[in-house]
C-alpha cells in the first residue's frame, strides 16, 4: 500500500458527512435520493460516497461506533449496523480490538499501472480524450528552430552536456519571474525534461522510499503514478468543493499529523478539476507547510492557460516564498507552447538547484540543446506570447464546445466549468467512470475514468475530458460518451480491468 495511514476522528467525520449532505445524515429515519429509508443504512450509504469522493482516504482508521454515535447523536446500534454494512460491501475492514479501516471493494477497478498510448493509426477511428495536450502553435514551432538553428553554431563546439539547462534559456526563464514579480537569479533555476522530470528529479532528491508527500486528492495521475513508483507514502488532502481550491483545515491537520517531507499541488487550473486556488489560501499554505518544515511542491504548469479576460491572476506561490526555502517550483512550455519540446523547469533556492543537478548526473545529465535555444528564441521574441495567444483561443472554444456537447446529450453529468486550463472533471450521473472508459473505447471514444486521478480507489464516479476537440468531433465525443453511458446504465457486460488509457 503507497499510502499513509489517516485517522479520521468523530467530530471530524461528523463534520464532513454535514458539509457534504447537510445534518440529515443524523435522524433516525432519512431520505437519500428522495427514498426513504433507515438511518443505518443512510450512514452507510454517505461514508461509502466520502471515501469513493476521495474526502475520507482510503485505509483511514475510522472512530469507534460508541464515539461516532455520540458525535452524531445517533444510537451505538445504528453506528454498528452502518459499520456492519460497509463491511459486508467491502467497504471497511476491521480487526477485532484494533479498529475498522476505510476499504474499497476488490471488484472496484483501480486504475492499471501500464500507460498505452494510442497508436497513431488509430486516430481516424478513434477520438482521443486521454490527453490534455494541444497541438504545436504554428508558425512558430517552425519559427523557433529556425532561430534555434542560427543560434546553434557556438554550441557545436562545446561538448553539449548543460546538466543545469543552457545559460541564456537560465536567465531568459529567471527574467520572467523577475518580472512577474517575484526577483529570480539563473542560478536559481534548471531546466529539465518536462514537468514530469522536473517533479522527478525533486522526487530523487526528497521524496525516496516511505517518504510521505502529502497530494490534493484528486491529482495528476502520472505524477501521483511516478510517486508511487519512487515508493512515496501518498498522503491525500481533499480539494474543497467547486473548484473553491484548497481545503486549509484540511491541509493543516495532515500537515500536523503525518508532517509529510513533502507537498505537492497544482495551485494554477489544477489537474484533473481546473481549480484555481486564491491569493490567500497560497499565502496560507505557505506559512502552514513551512510551520511543519514540508517542502512545497507547486506545479506552475498549466498557470498561463487563462481562459477568460475578467480574471485576475493570483501571485504565483513562490511569491510569498520568494528566497525559495520553503516552495519549488515546476514550470513547462508543455501547456504554453507545445508538449513534443519536452522542456520544463525547477524554480529553487541555489542550493537547491546545486543538488538536483548533482543528482542528474544518474539520471538524464541534461536536456537537449537544440530544444532549450529554441524556448530561449521564443522567450526573446514576441514568439511565447503569440502562441499563448493562439493556445488560450484553441482552448477556450474547445471547452465551451465541450461543454455545451455535454449539456446537450448528457445533461445529469455535472461538473464546474473551469475558468482556465485544459481539464474539466466531471461527474458521471451516479454512474462507474471506469466502466465508462472501457465501454467508451469499444464505442471509439478514449477517456480517463476517475480512479487514476485518485489515491487508492477514490473518484469511481467521474472521467476527466480535455479542451482538446472541437465543433462536430467534440458533439461527436459526447454522443459516444452518451451510448457507453446508456450501455453501462443497461448492465452491459464488462472486465473488471479498466483500459490502459495514455493519460497526460
Ligand atoms: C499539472 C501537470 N504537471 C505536469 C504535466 C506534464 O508536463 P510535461 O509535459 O511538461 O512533463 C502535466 C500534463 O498534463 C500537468 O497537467
Amino acid at each position: 500500500m503507497s499510502q499513509w495511514t489517516a485517522s479520521v476522528g468523530a467530530q471530524q467525520l461528523g463534520r464532513l458527512l454535514d458539509a457534504q449532505y447537510g445534518r440529515g445524515t443524523r435522524s433516525p429515519v432519512t431520505s437519500l435520493n428522495g427514498r426513504r429509508v433507515p438511518a443505518y443504512r443512510s450512514l452507510a450509504d454517505r461514508i461509502r460516497l466520502l471515501v469513493l469522493e476521495g474526502r475520507v482516504p482510503v485505509a483511514a482508521r475510522l472512530p469507534a461506533e460508541r464515539e461516532l454515535a455520540a458525535a452524531l447523536s445517533v444510537s451505538r446500534t445504528t453506528v454498528a449496523a452502518a459499520y456492519e454494512a460497509l463491511r459486508t460491501e467491502g467497504f471497511l475492514e476491521s480487526r477485532r480490538g484494533a479498529g475498522s479501516w476505510t476499504a474499497v471493494p476488490a471488484g472496484n477497478p483501480l486504475p492499471t499501472r501500464a500507460l498505452d498510448p494510442l497508436p497513431p493509426e488509430a486516430s481516424g477511428s478513434v477520438i482521443d480524450l486521454g490527453c490534455a495536450a494541444l497541438t504545436a502553435p504554428e508558425p512558430w514551432l517552425t519559427r523557433a528552430f529556425q532561430g534555434a538553428l542560427e543560434e546553434l553554431p557556438p554550441y557545436a563546439h562545446t561538448h553539449g552536456d548543460y546538466p543545469a539547462g543552457l545559460p541564456a534559456l537560465r536567465r531568459a526563464l529567471a527574467d520572467r519571474y523577475t518580472a512577474r514579480g517575484i526577483p529570480t537569479m539563473p542560478e536559481q533555476i534548471m531546466i529539465t525534461t518536462g514537468a514530469m522530470g522536473a517533479v522527478a528529479a525533486i522526487c530523487r532528491l526528497m521524496a525516496g522510499r516511505g517518504e510521505r508527500v502529502a497530494v490534493e486528492s484528486p491529482s495528476y495521475a502520472n505524477v501521483l503514478q511516478l510517486m508511487r513508483e519512487a515508493g512515496a507514502r501518498l498522503v491525500p488532502v481533499a480539494m474543497a468543493d467547486r473548484l473553491a481550491g484548497w481545503d486549509l483545515p484540511a491541509w493543516r491537520q495532515v500537515l500536523r499529523d503525518a508532517a509529510p517531507r513533502l507537498a505537492y499541488v497544482i495551485a494554477d487550473f489544477h489537474n484533473p478539476t481546473g481549480a484555481l486556488a486564491p491569493e490567500e489560501q497560497r499565502r496560507a499554505l505557505v506559512e502552514a507547510t513551512r510551520a511543519a518544515g514540508t517542502v512545497l511542491v507547486a506545479d506552475e504548469t498549466m498557470s498561463e492557460l487563462l481562459l477568460e479576460p475578467d480574471v485576475e491572476l493570483p501571485r504565483p506561490v513562490c511569491a510569498f516564498d520568494p528566497a525559495g526555502s520553503t516552495v519549488i517550483t515546476v514550470g513547462s512550455a508543455s501547456k504554453s507552447f507545445w508538449a513534443g519540446l519536452r522542456l520544463g523547469w525547477v524554480r529553487a533556492a541555489p542550493e537547491v538547484i546545486r543538488s538536483l543537478v548533482a543528482a542528474r548526473a544518474y539520471a538524464d545529465l541534461g536536456t537537449p540543446v537544440l530544444e532549450q535555444l529554441a524556448v530561449s528564441w521564443l522567450l526573446g521574441t514576441e514568439g511565447w506570447d503569440s502562441a499563448l495567444e493562439i493556445r488560450r483561443a484553441e482552448a477556450r472554444e474547445s471547452r465551451d464546445a465541450v461543454v455545451a456537447a455535454l449539456q446537450r446529450h448528457l445533461p445529469d453529468w455535472e461538473f464546474t466549468v473551469p475558468r482556465g486550463g485544459l481539464t474539466l472533471w466531471v461527474r458521471t450521473g451516479g454512474l462507474s467512470g471506469s466502466r465508462i472508459a472501457q465501454v467508451g473505447e469499444r464505442l471509439g471514444v478514449r477517456v480517463p475514468s476517475g480512479p487514476r486521478f485518485g489515491v487508492d480507489g477514490a473518484f469511481e464516479g467521474y472521467v476527466r475530458l480535455p479542451f482538446t476537440v472541437r465543433g462536430p468531433v467534440a458533439d461527436q465525443a459526447a454522443v459516444r460518451l452518451a451510448e457507453a453511458a446508456r450501455l453501462v446504465a443497461a448492465g452491459a457486460p464488462v472486465a473488471v480491468e479498466s483500459p490502459q488509457t495514455y493519460v497526460a
